[in-house]
């Protein structure tokens, strides 16, 4: 069993993500920390507990960070995810349950020095919560399982950026944040856009989950409807990529991904501000200052039939 702590924005494809991390066997969602990006902190939280109190999830939710580290924030992506972070579902305001006092990055060191070796980080979000408590507590590199992330593009199958032509979202709110994770000395697996989009929630799939898949497929239906509008008008398809729950996917089964190893840095500022960029070659540079860096693994190419099967199963 995979004990988690999923750092998250609140969020659609969150939501989809935190339904399917509950749902496997093969996890335990320990946490959900969040934090700022599709949505304020405070309606990311909102939603959080209210997911907590519907489907009655053990999960602490932990209220992280507000905003990134250097950069100037970006704001809510609400053309994408709505006012609120779940499209036209507005969740009320939760009264009867309470995030965990403790800040989000504090909570991921205590919950990973409690138990060492046990813990996979599983980030879906802006990278700040992680960059915060490496700061804080750089020993807890040695004492997390794995770090997984759902965000940036490096250019396989086409993919590069969706808020800017080389930026991923989660990485262009926070590039300083994602360059320290990235480049921390502890094992780092990316799911970027180069996978994540070559998985594919239809129309047709959904309305299946909903017909299938009880209350929460259900839920996921009703939060999608947003989602999908936007995806029709500003990228014209008709359904959605599968990104935060793909990162959950390859927790429960690595074996649905090829991934790629080298040292990866983060470009933080200027046009490709947010641009991830992975050294794959064994090329020696006259002037290089990051192919030292500790080896990480990037997705490079996803079995979507089978990451669609597996999604479709759980929920
Ligand atoms: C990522 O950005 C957010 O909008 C989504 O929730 C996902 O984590 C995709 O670029
Ligand atoms: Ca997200």
């Amino acid at each position: 069993i995979n004990k988690i702590i999923l750092d998250s924005d609140p969020g659609i494809d969150d939501a989809m993500a935190i339904l399917f991390a509950e749902a496997h066997p093969a996890i335990e969602l320990k946490a959900i920390t969040t934090v700022y990006g599709n949505a304020t902190i405070e309606n990311g939280t909102n939603n959080a507990l209210y997911l907590k109190e519907k489907y009655g999830f053990k999960a602490d939710i932990v209220q992280g960070t507000d905003r990134p580290l250097v950069r100037d924030p970006v704001g809510p992506t609400v053309i994408v995810h709505g006012e609120t972070g779940f499209g036209d579902v507005h969740a009320p305001k939760v009264t009867t349950l309470q995030a965990d006092p403790r800040p989000a990055y504090q909570y991921i060191i205590d919950a990973v020095k409690a138990e060492p070796g046990e813990i996979t980080l599983v980030a879906v979000g802006p990278l700040t919560n992680l960059a915060l408590a490496l700061e804080a507590a750089p020993e807890i590199t040695s004492l997390v399982k794995e770090v997984v992330i759902m965000g940036g593009a490096f250019g396989m199958n086409e993919h590069r950026g969706n808020v800017t032509p080389y930026a991923e979202a989660n990485i262009h709110d926070d590039p300083h944040a994602a360059d320290i994770v990235f480049t921390a000395p502890w094992p780092v697996v990316v799911i970027g856009l180069d996978v994540t989009e070559e998985s594919f929630f239809s129309k047709d799939y959904l309305d299946q989950l909903r017909d299938d898949a009880g209350e929460v497929g259900q839920f996921i239906w009703d939060i999608s409807r947003y989602y999908l509008d936007f995806y029709s008008k500003k990228v014209g398809l008709e359904g959605c990529h599968v990104h935060d729950p793909s990162a959950i996917a390859y927790v429960i089964d690595p074996t649905l991904f090829t991934l790629r190893e080298g040292p990866i840095r983060v470009v933080t500022d200027g046009p490709a501000e947010g641009l991830t960029i992975q050294k794959f070659d064994g090329r020696k540079h006259p002037h290089d200052d990051w192919g030292s860096k500790p080896a990480q693994k990037v997705g490079v190419k996803v079995r979507n039939e089978a990451l669609l099967e597996l999604y479709r199963e759980t929920i």
